[in-house]
């Protein structure tokens, strides 16, 4: 497996596991965070072998954010010249599914990592926001966007403008957070999920996360379309002759992926 030296890469049965790796500044993302967790989430993503993706923090910090530090000293011209968050594009746009688990601090930049997967599982020691305000910017790795998408423009105006952080209890209840559970069961509770997710057949898992991603993008009755089109498709898969039979003849059903 690629050498990283800010995150650590395993694989456990089919789900790949992306844990970020700089203690010393809560994992804040800088660039080579950035380039390693897309190449990791990449490198999965391209395994048949792999049904599910989590990435997590430590206890303390999932990710306080991109590196103030790294970008203290820029200029505008830096910024766009060096695409500076160009890599999570590659990053958000993987088709397997993938669960951000959360204990500590996810802010600025971790907030919105976390947003850019699929599903969200907090420890009750979350808390999350996009305190860029008080830094003199604004959120920009996608926190404007994906949190209005999340919990509305009300709730994303009141928290991108004032900075203000919401734990895990109040982030589950304005919809940011798929389920909250007590810190010490979220590794184990994340690993029941991924393990379930990777169990069902790839096609239909892919089909399901691109169909629903196609919903923050489109109208409805374009949204529909793509829906038709993508449980269609589904009907070549030998999972679903396998899937509709197991029900008929009351088993598990044995998916090969394909
Ligand atoms: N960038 C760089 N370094 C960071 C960092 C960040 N986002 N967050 C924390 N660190 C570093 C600290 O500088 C400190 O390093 P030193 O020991 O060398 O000083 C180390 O991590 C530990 O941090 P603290 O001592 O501050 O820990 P704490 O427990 O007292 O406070 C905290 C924790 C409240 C999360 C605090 O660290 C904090 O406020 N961090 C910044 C949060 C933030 O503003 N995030 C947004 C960043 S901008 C952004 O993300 C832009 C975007 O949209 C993409």
């Amino acid at each position: 497996m690629t050498e990283y030296e800010t995150i650590l890469v395993d694989q456990r049965g089919r789900v790949g596991w992306i844990t970020l790796n700089r203690p010393q500044a809560l994992n804040a993302l800088n660039s080579r965070v950035a380039e390693e967790v897309t190449a990791a989430a990449v490198a999965f993503d391209a395994d048949a072998g792999i049904g599910a993706i989590v990435v997590t923090g430590s206890e303390k910090a999932f990710a306080a954010g991109a590196d103030i530090k790294e970008m203290e000293g820029m200029t505008s011209a830096d910024m766009i010249g060096t695409d500076h968050f160009g890599a999570w594009r590659d990053f958000a746009a993987v088709r397997t599914p993938v669960i951000a688990a959360v204990s500590g601090y996810a802010l600025g930049g971790g907030c919105e990592l976390a947003m850019m997967c699929d599903i969200i599982l907090a420890g009750d020691n979350a808390v999350f926001g996009q305190p860029e305000i008080n830094l003199g910017v604004i959120p920009g790795m996608g926190g404007t966007q994906r949190l209005i998408r999340a919990v509305g423009y009300y709730k994303a105006a009141e928290l991108v403008l004032s900075g203000r952080l919401v734990k895990a209890e109040e982030a589950e209840r304005i919809g940011l957070v798929s389920r909250v559970v007590p810190a010490s069961d979220l590794l184990a509770e994340t690993t029941k999920l991924a393990d379930t997710i990777a169990s069902k057949s790839l096609p239909s898992v892919y089909a399901a996360k691109a169909t629903l991603d196609a919903a923050m993008e489109t109208p409805l009755t374009e949204g529909l379309e793509v829906e038709r089109a993508q449980f269609a498709a589904l009907f070549d898969t030998a999972d679903q002759k396998e899937g509709m039979a197991a029900f008929r003849e009351k088993r598990e059903p044995d998916f090969v992926h394909r």
